[in-house]
């Protein structure tokens, strides 16, 4: 029979070791339950961890340490000392203190029998829980202390269950019969502190849940009690879409289903136990992350209330996997062949993991955080299996694991994230059957650095839906404050506004570009002290007023063609050809002639052109661009560098070049590299300075080294402004270790892609199957970027600018291509008709000197702002 007095409400806060170990987390811990009980309109149970540390003092006591004595000493002073920061008697932990000693005396020390061993462990628990009750009843709280054992019950063991796990590693009764909650219920307080960790054993004595059984209990108190919801208020926010540390833009997810935020726990996220979900998953009880120091964070919030959201969540990465493969002849089909082989796991205490087979080959891995995988027992497995197989164990191997709902569905948008680790060596690709994750087996050395890369790819192809405001969060950089806010665009000041307004009145598709920002970002770049010879990248935008500009501002020119190079004499009549670089790329031969006769500097990057054409180069001065083997950038078909980029000099054949140089008396008075566009890694031009030297000190003549352009712009709030400065004394300090050589730099986008804007006007507001696209009159003719990049832009309503952007539109082109796109999830202001201005953003830069007239379209207009 139930209880006639309904079951009150409650809720259950979980609080990790560093939440329990300072007086004022104490506060916090006082504060949140109390409020969390009136909210709910009932009351809130605590369940705590050990003070920070003392889990693991008490494990080394446990395993019998030499020096437990002087352990327990400290545990006894370490609370001791805390008891006064509470400002709290002695006499608080007396008995507790009194009783962990005891252990040590206790006949059963000698043996450690796991009994003992689980007693040990559950000291620290029984002190915290202790000592935060006692604080809390100080503050005049009205608090209760229970002991966990009364009311969680270990689950007899399970046939293959080790003793070791039928003691420290338990699982609990998820029910707690029927009176469990009016018995609860039954306590007089409105708030109850208990422990994590510990239960009752089948035997009277003390279980311990294992690793992470803090997490576990709040669950299994939260499912018993039928609770309002369980929260594990932790030291970081929530569940991230990556780990933080590697991946300073990972998102902080905010709403998860139990399903999803398993797998993410499972397969890498450390915030919350995995076995802690199912507990609540199968009573239906909210669960959310929750991070006591910024307790105004909305966390994470697990459940299975909402419609669930496909797309990839989370990339996590697990080192020190193991794999193990299995040749075998004939095995294809022959009955029993996998039981005999798993067989033998099993003997040697090893759980598998991910599994992929061919006709002749098994491959399984082995997860660390599930096994004991030390070397001795992956010998005696080995041997074995030996018996059976041929056997071969890769090692250290790394698992990346892409988790999210509806993963085969999101095949199609995975093609980058393919390519990425189609230039490492994938060992095995694994997808669950639950259609929730999809994993990689890579060796750990090469996992290095990869996560922000996928993280980015996952983002870029819409794989991950960080669009979706329901799951998705702030970065993680915006958490900690350490994002550098971009500056509001000059086109937003009102006055700009207007002018742009007028402008695209007397017709678009217009680019306009606004000359005061390209001088502001040449300032900001002279102001590099490192950096001797500025050049500009014209290809970038060689409009008429801008060459002048920074001609102006003491950059030189860089050139990639005769017409280039014409513009630039045109446009800034006296310029010093010692001013203008010229860099082609298989040109044609004229091209040089022309180049050497006007006095420029001449870059070339290859033999052949010494060895067909040696009365052109003999006696002169050149300067020489070696490919350094590696390129980078943001997207791979700007990346210039490596084997399959068709620029620079290969670095083997840099002593072939050198003899050739030799024997036509030619001078080689600078070395350049351009490696790629965009490029987002500050480092990236430090070690470009450090390889170039090399070269530079062999061929001895060397006095500049260029090391390109490629500096980035941040397209997009998710972007961060580049770090100047941070730059700035990379340079210095790599220059301070080769001091001989000038560096020159010859950056396009930096200067002028924030300049331009592209003015449109919107032509037709079309609404199909679901998607709503805004086209506009000028197309990917007008600006290729996002068709030939999958480049972002951001899109304004300038005649709408004050409206709320409110719609999730596609921004599309008038082009008859597929491609004709500017983006497809661009927020713009719901009444956004046909005849409003339109701006495209940041086009200053490869916008207008890549356009055509493809479709027969006009090119559009340019203006310069003064
Ligand atoms: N130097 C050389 C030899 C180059 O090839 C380039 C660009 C630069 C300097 C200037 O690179 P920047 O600082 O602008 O990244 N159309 C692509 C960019 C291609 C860049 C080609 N070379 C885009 O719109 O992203």
């Amino acid at each position: 029979m139930a209880s006639s007095r309904p079951v009150d409400r409650w809720i259950v806060l979980k609080f990790g070791g560093t939440s329990v170990s300072r007086r004022h987390r104490w506060n916090t811990i006082g504060d949140l339950a109390g409020k969390r009980a009136e909210e709910i309109g009932g009351r809130a149970l605590v369940v705590v961890s050990a003070l920070s540390g003392v889990t693991n003092e008490l494990t080394a006591i446990a395993e019998g340490a030499a020096d437990s004595a002087a352990r327990v000493d400290a545990l006894v002073t370490r609370h001791g000392a805390f008891l006064e920061e509470l400002e709290l008697g002695q006499e608080v932990l007396a008995e507790r203190l009194a009783a962990l000693r005891g252990l040590l005396q206790d006949p059963r020390a000698a043996g450690r029998p796991l009994d003992w061993q689980a007693e040990v462990l559950a000291q620290g628990e029984l002190l915290s829980s202790t000592l935060g009750a006692a604080y809390l009843r100080s503050r005049g709280l009205d608090v209760g202390w229970m002991d966990a054992r009364h009311w969680l019950q270990a689950l007899p063991p399970s046939p293959n269950q080790s003793a070791w796990s039928q003691r420290l590693s338990v699982n609990c009764q998820g029910q707690g019969g029927e009176d469990f909650g009016s018995r609860f219920d039954a306590q007089p307080t409105r708030l109850l502190v208990t422990q994590g960790f510990i239960a009752r054993h089948g035997d009277g004595g003390t279980a311990i849940l294992g690793r992470g059984g803090s997490d576990t209990s709040a669950a299994y108190f939260g499912a018993l009690l039928g609770a309002r919801g369980v929260e594990i208020w932790t030291d970081v926010p929530g569940m991230f879409s990556a780990n933080p540390k590697d991946v300073p833009d990972a998102r902080l997810l905010t709403r998860l289903d139990y399903y999803e935020a398993q797998e993410i726990a499972t397969t890498g996220a450390k915030v919350l136990h995995p076995r802690a979900i199912k507990p609540c998953r199968d009573a239906g009880v909210p669960m959310a992350i929750r991070d006591t120091g910024r307790p105004d964070m909305p966390g994470t919030r697990i459940d299975g209330s909402a419609e669930p959201v496909p797309g990839v969540k989370a990339i996590s990465r697990r080192n020190g996997i193991v794999l193990v493969s299995m040749e075998g002849i004939g095995m294809w089909q022959q009955v029993g062949f996998l039981a005999d082989v798993f067989a033998l796991f099993k003997q040697h205490g090893l759980s598998v993991d991910l599994i992929g087979s061919a006709e002749t080959n098994v491959t399984v891995s082995l997860d660390p955080s599930e096994n004991l995988v030390s070397t001795d027992v992956l010998a005696a497995l080995s041997a074995d299996l030996a018996q059976v197989c041929k056997v071969k164990v890769i090692v250290p191997c790394a698992a990346i694991t892409l988790v999210g709902r509806g993963m085969r569905s999101l095949l199609y948008k995975l093609s980058d994230v393919w390519a990425t680790f189609g230039r490492e060596r994938v060992h095995m690709i694994s997808q669950s059957s639950n259609d929730l994750n999809l994993t990689f087996v890579i060796d750990e050395a090469d996992a290095d650095g990869l996560l922000p890369i996928l993280h980015g790819e996952l983002i870029d192809s819409g794989a991950m839906p960080v669009y979706d405001a329901q799951v998705f969060g702030p970065r993680w950089r915006e958490i900690i404050g350490s994002v550098r806010p971009r500056a509001t665009p000059w086109w937003r000041a009102p006055a700009a506004r207007s002018r742009l307004l007028a402008l695209a009145a007397q017709g678009t598709p217009a680019y306009a570009y606004d000359l005061a920002t390209v001088r502001e970002r040449a300032r900001q770049l002279k102001a590099v002290a490192a950096i001797d010879r500025y050049f500009y990248a014209i290809k970038a935008n060689p409009h008429p007023h801008i060459l002048r500009a920074l001609a102006e501002e003491g950059f030189g020119l860089e050139c990639v063609s005769q017409g280039e190079l014409e513009r630039v004499f045109a446009a800034v009549p006296g310029i010093d050809p010692a001013q203008v670089l010229f860099t082609p790329s298989f040109a044609p031969i004229d091209e040089y002639r022309a180049a050497l006769a006007r006095g420029v500097n001449l870059t070339v990057d290859n033999v052949e052109l010494l060895q067909h054409w040696p009365e052109v180069f003999r006696g002169r001065a050149l300067w020489l661009r070696i490919d350094l083997g590696h390129g980078d950038g943001h997207h791979r078909k700007v990346n210039t560098g490596g084997k399959e980029a068709k620029f620079g000099l290969s670095a083997q054949r840099v002593e072939e070049f050198l003899e050739q140089a030799r024997a036509l008396d030619i001078r080689i008075g600078g070395i350049h590299a351009h490696l790629g566009s965009g490029v987002e890694n500050s480092g990236h031009w430090q070690q470009m300075v450090d390889e170039l030297a090399g070269f530079a000190r062999r061929i001895g003549s060397v006095e500049v080294l260029d090391i390109g352009g490629g500096l980035p712009v941040p397209y997009s709030d998710d972007d961060e402004p580049f770090d100047l400065d941070a730059w700035g004394r990379g340079l210095a300090a790599v220059k301070a270790v080769h001091p001989a050589f000038q560096l020159a730099i010859e950056p396009g986008r930096f200067l002028v892609a924030e300049c331009g804007v592209l003015l449109a006007h919107a032509t037709q507001v079309v609404e199909k199957d679901g998607a709503r696209r805004v086209g506009l009159d000028a197309g990917m003719n007008a600006l290729l970027r996002p068709a030939l990049y999958d480049a972002w832009h951001d899109i304004a309503n300038l005649s709408r600018l004050d409206q709320a952007c409110d719609a999730d539109v596609g921004v599309v082109g008038p082009i008859c291509e597929s491609s004709d796109v500017f983006a497809q999830r661009v927020k713009l202001p719901r009444a956004t008709a046909p005849g409003d201005v339109m701006l495209v953003a940041d086009a200053g830069a490869y916008g207008f000197s890549m356009a055509s007239t493809y479709n027969l379209r006009a090119l559009p207009r340019e203006e310069v702002l003064p």
